[in-house]
């Protein structure tokens, strides 16, 4: 738990209570775009979901969701961040990050080695996500989104691992990957 200038920010682990405020915030956060089939499809998949909520002062602000994966033909354990999403009016004061880092604590403490992105650089470069990762998405992304294909290493040895990232079926509709 962190105490600033915002008030207090709690990170927990979501339960079947937050699933209103899941409701409500994905269509506020992301005004263009529908993604709500997905993540309810994601929250009833349990076991295969890292599904955070930050709350400020109390109340649910925020919720990102980390998929756990593996690299096709192999036995390591990957992660995918996305989507997260913090309540428009409490945007830009820490809660997004601070969801994010936690993950990737409890996932590194699981033993998953990479945790993958597609989103902006300008965003998750300054978390530490890097680009050029040699472990490819599910689905070819069109060439203007190589950029937004990142990764972070979590284990003390880096593993320049190749092939595909192996998700459930959730993750598995191309339109999620682009045209
Ligand atoms: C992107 C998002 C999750 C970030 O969470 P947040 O709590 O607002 O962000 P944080 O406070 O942790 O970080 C703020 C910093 O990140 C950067 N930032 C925030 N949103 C950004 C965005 N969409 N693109 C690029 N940089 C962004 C800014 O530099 C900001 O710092 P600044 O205020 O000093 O300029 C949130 O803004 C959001 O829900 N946006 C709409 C949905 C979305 O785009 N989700 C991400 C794609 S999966």
């Amino acid at each position: 738990m962190t105490t600033g200038t915002h008030g207090k920010l709690t990170i927990r682990k979501s339960r079947s209570g937050d699933l209103a405020f899941i409701e409500s915030l994905y269509p506020a956060a992301f005004r263009e775009e529908d993604l709500l089939p997905l993540v309810r499809a994601m929250m009833a998949c349990d076991e295969e979901i890292l599904s955070l909520v930050g709350e400020r002062d109390g109340l649910a602000a925020g919720h990102a969701v980390f998929t756990l994966g593996s690299i096709g033909g192999t036995e390591r354990k990957i992660a995918l961040l996305g989507p997260v999403a913090v309540d428009p009016n409490l945007q830009r004061s820490g809660i997004g990050s601070a969801i994010i880092r936690e993950g990737l604590r409890l996932l590194k403490a699981l033993d998953v080695e990479q945790v993958f992105v597609l989103g902006d650089p300008a965003y998750y470069g300054r978390l530490g996500f890097l680009p050029g990762a040699t472990v490819k998405a599910p689905y070819e992304l069109p060439q203007e989104w190589s950029q937004a294909w990142q990764y972070m290493p979590l284990a003390d040895e880096d593993i320049a691992g190749e092939g595909r990232l192996q998700l459930p079926d959730f993750w598995m509709r191309r339109e999620l990957w682009g045209e």
